[in-house]
């Protein structure tokens, strides 16, 4: 898909041991395609083991959420600060777990995205519809109003450094994958909305398809010409798995 880099993330979750952070990492770096950026995403414990483990390839390491606050007391919460520091160079930000399970508002995950860009984190922001939304047909609205959370605080030109993934909730951990072509249709709406506002940052800006992604289904899905990678739940905790689906987005 034109001059974007198709980008593959592996979003852990809260799963894995250092066992597995070893042995993924020593997988993934040692058969990561070189045209396709690489991204790990593992839990914050592992973070740093994980970076030690990828030094010198061009496997990438990323968060799965950060602070709002910088610094300070705030117990249990880890700052964009702190991730750049262990060497991570994205975080993912208001991934549908966050917003539904621990409350993060599209006002939450607006600062979230400006706190990671403030420390040099590239974000990705995740958007997607719930089940009960998508029934209602509203996808594309839900969509625009979490886009528009975002933009209203940060502004289009910040897109320039960020990557949004399209996860439809319905579709996450489910084995219930949008269709190439229901996936497709609303990259174009993500796209066409930060067109709106910027055609060259909207023609630039990766955007990745998250749910229920394998190895029989990432070709069909990447074929689409707005989807620029994957964001990968489940399957990429087998590195066979997550490495097909490098493959496929070459
Ligand atoms: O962030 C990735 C994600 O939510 C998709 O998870 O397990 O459906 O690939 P999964």
């Amino acid at each position: 898909t034109t001059s974007r880099r198709p980008l593959v993330a592996g979003n852990w979750k809260m799963n894995g041991s250092a066992a597995l952070a070893a042995s993924l990492s020593q997988a993934v770096r040692a058969a990561a395609p070189a045209q396709v950026e690489v991204l790990l995403c593992p839990p914050f414990p592992y973070l740093a083991q994980v970076q030690a483990a990828l030094v010198g390839s061009g496997v990438q390491l990323g968060a799965q959420d950060l602070a709002v606050a910088q610094d300070g007391a705030f117990t249990g919460e880890v700052s964009g600060a702190m991730l750049r520091d262990v060497g991570c160079g994205y975080v993912l930000v208001g991934h549908s777990e966050r917003r539904t399970l621990y409350g993060e508002t599209d006002a939450v995950v607006a600062e979230k995205f400006a706190a990671a860009q403030a420390q040099g984190l590239r974000p990705i922001l995740c958007v997607g519809e719930t089940l009960d939304e998508h029934e209602a047909g509203e996808a594309e609205a839900v969509v625009r109003r979490q886009l528009d959370a975002v933009l209203n605080k940060v502004g289009i030109a910040a897109f320039a450094d960020a990557v949004v993934a399209y996860e439809p909730v319905w579709a996450i951990g489910t084995g219930l994958t949008a269709t190439p072509a229901q996936a497709q249709t609303l990259h174009a709406v993500i796209r066409a909305h930060l067109a709106d506002q910027d055609a060259s940052v909207a023609a630039a800006v990766r955007l990745l398809y998250g749910g229920s992604v394998k190895a029989d289904n990432a070709a069909s899905l990447l074929a689409e010409k707005d989807i620029d990678g994957g964001l990968i739940g489940g399957a990429s905790l087998d590195a066979d798995s997550f490495l097909a689906i490098c493959q496929a987005a070459k």
